[in-house]
């Protein structure tokens, strides 16, 4: 039996979306990529929305068969409300995945983690065969951090320690993620909290030694990772 999924509200992105041209036209060319019985780890931001989106047009009208990855509810939901078969980590590799990015600098450094998903992003990244970033141009920068702050994903125990740590290490300003349509701070999907960190410089150590601090599970900080960037 199924059940009645109208709390799924036809896919609907929470606010317009921004260069939503430029996004559809890189959802387009990721959709033409998927073959029959392919894994893809599905990212989270509105270019993944847009491309699975565009991927459940291409699956229905050539019958194609794949399973989803996703990295967060909201593109979960999103892959059961457009009748996509998803798996995890657990039980699936994924041949090949796709994600957006809020900051590409000249030698692919990224920024993620506006959607406060960049645990599961960086898994799914990590873990693939082939990784696809989907961008528009507003999303190429000269110096990562011109524009984003580096989420930090910290153990809610651990945020005093983390805050301290981070503080000694060349910072501009620290500010601990508030919700909106809730109280108090974003909660992650794993049960965390997120730092936005400003930093003076941004070295190709920096991902390194902010993951060695303990309370820190994660950083939106993605640096020399072999992706292919499509704009
Ligand atoms: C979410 C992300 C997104 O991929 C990033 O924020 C880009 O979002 P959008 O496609 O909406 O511009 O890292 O955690």
């Amino acid at each position: 039996m199924d059940w009645n999924r109208e709390i799924l509200q036809k896919p609907q992105w929470k606010e317009e979306i921004t260069n939503r041209e430029q996004k559809e036209r890189v959802a387009k060319i990721i959709a033409e990529k998927v073959q029959e019985g392919d894994v893809i780890g599905f990212g989270s931001g509105s270019t993944s929305y847009l491309a699975a989106i565009e991927i459940a047009n291409k699956i229905q009208t050539e019958n194609i068969k794949i399973t989803a990855i996703p990295t967060s509810y909201e593109i979960e939901m999103l892959c059961t409300y457009l009748g996509i078969p998803t798996a995890s980590l657990e039980n699936k590799k994924p041949d090949w995945c796709f994600d957006g990015a809020d900051e590409v600098d000249n030698d692919n450094w990224m920024i993620k983690g506006r959607g406060a998903a960049m645990f599961n992003e960086k898994l799914n990244i990590k873990s693939a065969g082939k990784i696809y970033i989907l961008i528009d141009e507003s999303k190429r920068v000269n110096k990562l951090g011109e524009k984003f702050p580096i989420p930090v994903e910290v153990n809610p125990n651990a945020l005093n320690y983390v805050k301290q740590e981070i503080s000694n290490m060349g910072v501009t300003s620290i500010e601990l993620r508030m919700a909106l349509k809730k109280d108090g701070p974003v909660i992650t999907q794993n049960g965390n909290l997120i730092l936005d960190v400003r930093f003076n410089d941004i070295d190709y150590m920096l991902e390194k030694k902010l993951k060695e601090i303990t309370g820190v599970i994660e950083t939106g900080l993605f640096i020399g990772y072999n992706v292919e960037v499509i704009s």
